[in-house]
């Protein structure tokens, strides 16, 4: 599908990888009868948890993305530098696109390929895109990011450059992080590029408040995967039943959000009946947190080495270009 944004405004060319239908059932019940019991981060995110999400952002001690975001406004000229002119830029987990809004202007490329399983929101936010830049072309894909992504041929003979902001990589284990690095790495291919923003290792009591601000929006957000799972699957979980808890663990340098039991209590769960003890905990995220340097080897276990960082004064967060090697 191509379509325009408006009279002179930039092409728009759809890529719909159709991204099969999350088992959630499935998915949640293997997750309920682990033990410990856990859920795939994923689900926090329906309309009512991506609006909680953007709260968090917002949160004074949710430092993450005003950082990543000073980076990128401070060092955006630095940034195309690296990059190079006229590259074809892909972005995993695109969501509204807002960071590369900072960075359009400067880097010019030749192709923008927003990557994102939602394919209403891509669409939206590609048209809305399309009319501030009207001078881009955007070949929005909806797929999920684990699956092999079929370039336009604008991208030949052009550097690839992939872009995945916000510390998402986080939400992977490290083994997982350099499966899906690799992926990155083909896709790009030689000559190709990661920029990519990963949340640092820090003094712990600030890392566990950015994940337990005082005014609760985190915890709602935690216990929205509850909501959620009662509207789709029939699931009649109480919410105010369990408690909002994030540990961060220094052995295994993540930030862990768990939802605990405040009562022996059952749920019904698509026809399936799961028990809960008093204090039991349930296990909702994983934020893996990488010194620059601890990062830099997972990377290159994917085949990048590093090309140029920016960080802030603090070293807060680091923004990094890798190039394939
Ligand atoms: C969207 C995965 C980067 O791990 O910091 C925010 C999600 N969880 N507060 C993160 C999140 C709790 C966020 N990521």
């Amino acid at each position: 599908m191509t379509d325009r944004a408006n009279e002179n405004g930039a092409a728009l060319t759809l890529i719909d990888l159709k991204p099969g239908q999350v088992d959630m059932r499935a998915e949640v019940l293997a997750g309920l009868a682990a033990v410990p019991k856990a859920l795939p981060p994923k689900f926090f995110y329906d309309e009512r948890g991506s609006a909680l999400f953007e709260q968090i952002t917002a949160l004074e001690d949710y430092y993450l993305t005003r950082t990543e975001v000073a980076i990128l406004e401070e060092h955006r000229q630095s940034i195309a530098e690296a990059v190079g002119a006229e590259s074809f830029l892909i972005e995993y987990g695109s969501g509204a696109s807002v960071k590369i809004r900072i960075l359009l202007e400067a880097l010019r490329p030749v192709g923008y390929m927003p990557v994102d399983i939602s394919r209403n929101h891509l669409l939206e936010a590609s048209r809305a895109l399309a009319m501030e830049f009207d001078w881009l072309d955007i070949y929005p894909t909806c797929a999920d990011y684990s699956s092999a992504l079929p370039l336009p041929d604008v991208a030949n003979g052009h550097r690839r450059v992939a872009f995945f902001p916000g510390s998402s990589v986080g939400n992977f284990e490290p083994a997982d992080a350099i499966t899906f690095l690799e992926e990155i790495a083909k896709v790009v291919g030689p000559g190709g590029a990661l920029l990519i923003g990963v949340d640092t290792q820090k003094d712990p009591a600030l890392l566990q408040r950015a994940y337990d601000d005082p005014g609760g929006v985190t915890a709602q957000f935690n216990r929205n995967v509850l909501r959620h799972i009662n509207d789709v699957l029939g699931a009649n979980f109480d919410p105010a039943a369990f408690e909002h808890q994030a540990r961060y663990d220094a052995q295994l340098g993540r930030v862990e959000m768990h939802l605990i039991s405040t009562r022996a209590q059952q749920v019904n769960v698509a026809g399936t009946r799961i028990e809960f003890a008093e204090g039991e905990a349930l296990h909702t995220e994983n934020s893996y947190k990488y010194a620059p340097e601890e990062f830099d080897v997972v990377a290159r276990r994917a085949n990048f080495t590093v090309q140029q960082r920016w960080t802030d004064a603090r070293d807060w967060f680091a923004v990094t270009l890798y190039r394939v090697v």
